[in-house]
């Protein structure tokens, strides 16, 4: 075990959280690199990890199975040492309309989206309480913002993660523990494959600063949240979507 802070990064193996999981150790940290399915994705990104003489490891739980989480974090702790810094990244979407829209969609969103955030939070809270420190940053989405024709089970999840912010902020900050959210727009990643050529293009042409973001655009912003750069912050959600939000 080494003295580094311990971040756990949850759905790490692929996309955003992978390059967040990358960026937190170029900071400084030992990190917990957790997946679901994607084992390879994974160990690529410890591996590239720890290629540069950084800690990281894998770990393979569904964030929706609280049992998976409190095994997960006992097994972080084992392995690295308290987690210090959570980034609840693990999300799931599916593009829906109301009418195709099941109850199972609904549920397994929810499950993942918000669940997810809620078990994590739930298995290293309690440590950081011990500590009196720690740092959890939620990502939601400007679609819980901004709401979607094709995805209310996911707007409304990513709404809910950030009532859960602030509530959790309100509680934990006055025992040390800062906690925020990250409301991306589009970032080029396998989660918004579902768009045609032409949708991306007409996204481009309506986003103000015209691109698409990309995963490091995100990472950084959640690099700064969990610093002491932004220590008198807690309860906000950064939006950083390229001005999408006001169009
Ligand atoms: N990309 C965007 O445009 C965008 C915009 C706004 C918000 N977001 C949010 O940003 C986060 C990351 O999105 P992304 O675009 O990077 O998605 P992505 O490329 O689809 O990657 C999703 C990641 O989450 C993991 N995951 C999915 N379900 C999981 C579960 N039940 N338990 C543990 N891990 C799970 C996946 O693991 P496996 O690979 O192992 O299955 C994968 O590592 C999500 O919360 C998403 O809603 C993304």
């Amino acid at each position: 075990m080494s003295e580094n802070e311990v971040a756990l990064v949850t759905g790490a193996s692929r996309g955003i959280g992978r390059v967040i999981a990358l960026r937190l150790a170029l900071d400084g940290y030992d990190v917990a690199v957790n997946f679901l399915s994607n084992q390879d994705g994974a160990d690529e990104v410890t591996a590239r990890i720890e290629e540069k003489g950084w800690k990281a490891m894998s770990y393979k739980a569904d964030v929706a199975d609280s049992e998976a989480v409190e095994k997960m974090v006992s097994d972080i702790g084992n392995d690295l040492g308290q987690i210090g810094v959570l980034v609840n990244n693990a999300g799931i979407y599916q593009r829906r309309t109301f009418s195709d829209l099941s109850l199972d969609d609904w549920q397994r969103t929810i499950d993942v989206n918000l669940t997810g955030c809620f078990n994590c939070a739930k298995a290293v809270v309690p440590e950081m309480l011990e500590r009196e420190e720690g740092n959890i940053v939620n990502i939601s989405s400007m679609l819980g913002f901004k709401g979607t024709s094709h995805g209310a089970h996911y707007a409304a999840s990513k709404s809910a993660v950030i009532a859960f912010t602030k509530s959790l902020a309100l509680e934990l900050s006055p025992q040390g523990i800062r906690v925020n959210a990250v409301a991306p727009g589009a970032i080029e990643t396998e989660i918004i494959a579902y768009d045609s050529p032409e949708q991306r293009r007409g996204r481009i042409e309506t986003t103000p600063v015209r691109k698409v973001g990309q995963p490091e655009e995100i990472a950084s912003v959640v690099s700064f949240l969990v610093s002491e750069e932004s220590s008198y912050m807690t309860g906000e959600t950064l939006h950083a979507n390229g001005g999408y939000l006001m169009v």
